[in-house]
């Protein structure tokens, strides 16, 4: 049988195509817009997710056997708001995960409601880019369209609503919301009641590997593919890509450079961070995790490329950086482009070059940016290391995490041993098998990890890099404590 993973990212939905054995048989990607109506708001549109969602699914099994197909799922930027009316169509655009518009709202949740309440209700406390305040946002600023909701979706369950019928979600995406009761995988009724919502208002639960229901008529005959097709509830993207790299079961590490940079740390026990800089969410095996979340990680590097040195070739940008320069570079780089969540939790804070000299080049600053990254990577791993994880080894995925240079700071930022898996594609992968579980190609989604994702090399850390980069990862954090409080005075 066949299994189609989406991969719904922020600026495209990437698909593929595996068969049963885990093979990779096609692979395709869609673009769609991302705007920025006020610096530091993030909007999409949800009809751009199902237009291209639909193309991708087409041209994805074009010349394959699509009576073949059994499965779909879905791996999905998380925390995002969708809000539907009663006839179920998009209230406003999407409020994505890194829109920072609720400082307001976050301040209001962790400060007069209560971290503690909030972490004892789901786990965890309020961040700018989870959904609840984005919905105390729109009860304020919105009130009309506030009062006209009638479903409340995160983005890849909106898709699953419109392949399905169902008004969906799975225990790993819902965990982001702050409505969800983590440890109990229900919807809170405190939290429900904090916010003015009501339990219909909100999606059926699922556990990611589950079936929410088969293709619509209309759906089926427009993709070409049979009616019969399960879709399952899918995963929020870091725990699509953690199931996608094998990060499954106790113990397991997985980081992601995409636009956001994560850290993921499997459990087979709940566990909280007690000072809540790290998320407690389920995860899309059946068990938990941790997480921390840079909100710019290959964003950064993009960033720097494209639009300000102008250029796509990446590899010859960071050619001249050689082992020697590595730990030794006297600029820094704060990789705060849209703020910062974890661990700083920060809406204010700002990207900055730091230490410049009139010797620097711009590969001292490519590097800077490189490194900044890996620092933010290695900040929320102290976060896990204080809490007595003892993470050794990582898997990584993710774009950025095809750079042998890139991998190689991270590596030695962390002094942790990087493990490389066959296929890169993290949350698509991670969708098709847990496609492939919900079908009972496989009896668990730890059985599928153990089958289908192959280590094929490792990046291990350099005794003399390592020790270098502990000396500058203790400057680095001098940064932001010393800029924090300007922030807010430059930004106003
Ligand atoms: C995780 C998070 C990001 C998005 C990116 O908490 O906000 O990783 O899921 O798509």
């Amino acid at each position: 049988m066949l299994y189609i993973g989406v991969d719904l990212g922020t600026s495209a939905v990437k698909l593929l195509l595996m068969d049963g054995e885990g093979k990779i048989l096609n692979i395709v990607s869609k673009e769609y817009p991302l705007r920025f109506p006020h610096p530091g708001w993030s909007e999409q549109d949800p009809a751009d997710w199902m237009r291209q969602t639909t193309a991708g699914i087409r041209e994805l099994t074009e010349g394959f056997d699509k009576s073949q197909v059994a499965g779909i799922g879905c791996g999905g930027q998380m925390h995002g708001l969708v809000a539907l009316d009663e006839d179920d169509n998009v209230l406003r655009p999407a409020i994505l995960w890194n829109d920072g518009r609720t400082a307001e709202e976050v301040e209001y949740l962790n400060n007069v409601v209560g971290r503690e309440k909030l972490s004892q209700y789901t786990a965890n406390i309020a961040f700018a880019g989870f959904t609840a305040p984005k919905l105390l946002w729109m009860k304020k600023h919105e009130p009309d369209l506030f009062a006209r909701i009638a479903k409340i979706m995160l983005p890849k369950d909106y898709v699953n609503y419109m392949l399905t019928g169902v008004h969906c979600t799975d225990v790993s995406d819902a965990s982001g919301m702050l409505l969800f009761d983590v440890e109990h995988k229900c919807w809170s009724k405190e939290m429900l009641d904090i916010c003015s919502l009501r339990e219909d208002q909100m999606a059926r639960i699922f556990e990611s590997f589950q079936v929410v229901g088969t293709l619509k008529p209309e759906i089926a005959k427009e993709l070409g593919l049979p009616q019969t097709v399960k879709v399952c509830a899918g995963a929020g993207d870091n725990a699509a890509a953690a199931v996608g790299t094998g990060t499954v079961g106790e113990g397991g590490c997985n980081i992601s450079l995409g636009t956001s940079g994560t850290i993921f740390i499997s459990s087979k026990k709940f566990g909280v961070d007690p000072n809540n800089a790290l998320h407690a969410f389920a995860h899309a095996d059946g068990n938990y995790h941790l997480m921390g979340c840079m909100l710019s990680a290959a964003s950064c590097n993009k960033w720097w490329m494209d639009d300000i040195i102008g250029t796509t070739d990446y590899p010859a940008e960071q050619k001249p950086i050689t082992d020697e320069k590595l730990g030794t570079n006297h600029v820094f780089f704060l990789p705060y482009l849209m703020g910062e969540r974890s661990p700083i939790n920060d809406t204010d804070a700002r990207g900055c070059f730091v230490g410049l000299t009139m010797d620097n080049s711009r590969s001292d600053m490519t590097q800077a940016v490189l490194e900044g990254v890996a620092y933010g990577i290695r900040d929320c791993l102290e976060v896990a290391r204080s809490l007595g994880v003892d993470v050794r080894k990582s898997r990584i995925c993710g774009g950025g995490a095809k750079s042998p240079l890139w991998r190689k700071i991270i590596a030695n930022v962390c002094d942790i041993e990087l493990e490389l898996i066959e296929s890169e594609e993290g949350p698509g992968y991670g969708g098709a098998m847990l496609a492939a579980v919900a079908c009972g190609e496989y009896a668990s989604v730890e059985e599928a990890a153990g089958k289908l994702v192959k280590v094929v090399g490792t990046v291990e850390p350099d005794p003399a890099i390592a020790a270098r980069y502990e000396k500058q990862y203790r400057k680095f954090q001098k940064i932001y404590p010393a800029m924090k409080d300007l922030f807010p005075a430059l930004n106003g």
